[in-house]
């Protein structure tokens, strides 16, 4: 075990292998690492060449996705018997670095986020297949619940009701979405650039109930790979929502570790997810995505989990590309 010793190459290696590995919106990836000058630590910078402006104009999703980066490496610092102890925005919303982590001391837990999450990071996938009628345990769901909350983060999974409102707004900002020629240029922009993309389900799917409608992901103009009968999807699909008190960057950044936390939770127990963000980008949509009856909360993600295939492994940069390692 490691102790209040430098991070070896071998570890910075292992730790931005871990933090590439996160969800990020369209796949964009935008996130850096840094060691700190003194070696017992990493920083998290935001690698703004790689934003999304159009669908996250103000880097909501990147927060997210950096902030789900930032959960690997706390989860791959405990794998290494690290401690990680971590500062959100240490010079304030909108500097760099986004985050850093300490790593010099020893891991106090031996199991510090309640099971051994490391070997789900390579194993998460957005899984966008139909999904079985099989309903989350209960139990699953508490655990779910109780990990988003060790985050900070509001996990609740939907009543019927709650279910049919939401896909209704996903369903709404879909075709409004698909109607904005700056965003379609934008998507299609990453398509070409992050063909994992592709993998989304193109066509508009539906499940039995027309009314239970479910809105995948759709790139319009691009014709579908491989199109999936709407009648194959879960008649009532299970959906969550991730929501915060505020809606500031370092909110965001805990949405993003409190994702990765629930979703590699998820995979340990052979529970499927995607995400379907076309709501969240629409700030009247995002708004009316609120339940009235949950009092004040920003609602950051809505996520579909499930029993299923697991979805395919899509690419990732580089670690040469996206951790700045110490010469000599
Ligand atoms: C903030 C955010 C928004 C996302 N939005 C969507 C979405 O609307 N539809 C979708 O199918 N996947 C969405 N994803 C999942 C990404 O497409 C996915 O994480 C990425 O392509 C990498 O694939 P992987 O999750 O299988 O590793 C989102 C992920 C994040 C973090």
């Amino acid at each position: 075990m490691t102790t209040e010793t430098e991070l070896t190459a071998a570890d910075l290696r292992l730790l931005a292998e871990a933090g590439g590995m996160a969800p990020s919106l369209h796949n964009s990836q935008p996130w850096h690492f840094r060691p700190t000058p003194d070696l017992r630590g990493l920083e998290v910078h935001a690698d703004l060449s790689r934003a999304v402006p159009a669908a996250d104009p103000d880097g909501r999703a990147l927060h997210i996705s950096i902030g789900a980066a930032v959960f690997n490496l706390r989860v791959a610092a405990a794998h290494l018997g690290r401690e990680a102890v971590v500062q959100l925005l240490p010079n304030g919303a909108g500097t760099q670095p986004r985050a850093v982590l300490g790593l010099s001391a020893p891991l106090r837990t031996p199991q510090p986020f309640g099971a051994d999450l490391y070997p789900a990071i390579p194993r998460r996938h957005s899984s966008r297949h139909p999904f079985t009628n099989r309903d989350v345990p209960e139990a699953l769901v508490a655990d779910l619940i109780t990990a988003a909350r060790d985050e900070g983060v509001t996990l609740t999974v939907l009543e019927e009701h709650g279910m049919r409102r939401v896909l209704a707004l996903t369903s709404e900002a879909e075709a409004r979405i698909a109607a904005d020629v700056t965003r379609e240029a934008e998507t299609h922009r990453w398509l070409r650039l992050e063909p994992s993309c592709d993998g989304i389900p193109l066509a508009a799917l539906g499940s039995h109930d027309r009314d239970a409608h479910l809105p995948m992901r759709g790139f319009a103009g691009h014709p579908p790979r491989h199109t999936t009968p709407a009648a194959r999807f879960e008649a009532l699909p299970q959906i969550a929502t991730l929501t915060t008190h505020f809606d500031g960057q370092s909110d965001w950044l805990r949405t993003g570790q409190a994702l990765e936390r629930v979703w590699l939770l998820a995979t340990v127990h052979g529970l499927r997810a995607s995400v379907l963000h076309q709501a969240v980008e629409i700030p009247d949509t995002r708004w009316r995505l609120r339940d009235p009856a949950e009092g004040p909360a920003h609602v950051q993600l809505v996520l579909r989990l499930g029993y299923g295939p697991p979805g395919a492994a899509s690419p990732r940069r580089p670690v040469s590309q996206v951790l700045d390692l110490p010469e000599g």
